[in-house]
């Protein structure tokens, strides 16, 4: 019987014609997930999965604290919303605790932009804006299959300068 699933799409797509530095996505630097209570959660991720807390910090403007776990050459970001007026508040509200976004490396986060709103991709973010961890932008989930994709310059990256890091920065 003749499966809806069967395989349709080449298994190897032609990515040999795009710019690699445009579009070879490095690590997934990290997966974030909503939480309720980061210290409710942390009962979970450190002391039952066992990962090392790397940080915990308050971001004021976004009114959420994050805190990193770091666990292979990735991290799992919990993030809590501090109150109830922000994207992710309500996110919580609506879909309770869970998996929230994945963050992917690139080396030129302006060029991906560029190279992605060709593609007709939509951008929440048109230009490369400022991250606790470096500069960053998010792809809208309509684009993505329902998933909400950020995208990371690497340490050292073009964005770096251009807004105006001091260094290289955390990593
Ligand atoms: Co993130």
């Amino acid at each position: 019987m003749a499966s809806r699933y069967a395989l349709r799409v080449p298994s190897r797509q032609p990515v040999d014609r795009l710019p690699a530095h445009v579009r070879a996505l490095g690590r997934i630097h990290h997966v974030a997930v909503v939480v309720a209570d980061l210290e409710r959660a942390l009962g979970f991720w450190r002391d039952i999965l066992g990962l090392p807390v790397e940080l915990v910090l308050p971001i004021e403007h976004d009114r959420v604290t994050i805190g990193f776990l770091p666990v292979g050459e990735s991290k799992i970001e919990l993030v809590q919303p501090t109150d109830d007026t922000t994207g992710v508040a309500r996110f919580l509200a609506a879909k309770g605790e869970g998996f929230h976004h994945v963050c992917f490396e690139v080396p030129d986060l302006a060029a991906a932009l560029t190279r992605l709103g060709l593609d007709g991709i939509e951008l929440i973010d048109s230009a490369p804006r400022r991250g606790a961890e470096g500069p960053v932008a998010f792809l809208h989930p309509r684009s993505c299959h329902g998933v909400l994709v950020e995208l990371i310059e690497a340490p050292g990256g073009p964005a770096w300068s251009a807004l105006g890091y001091r260094s290289t920065g955390p990593t």
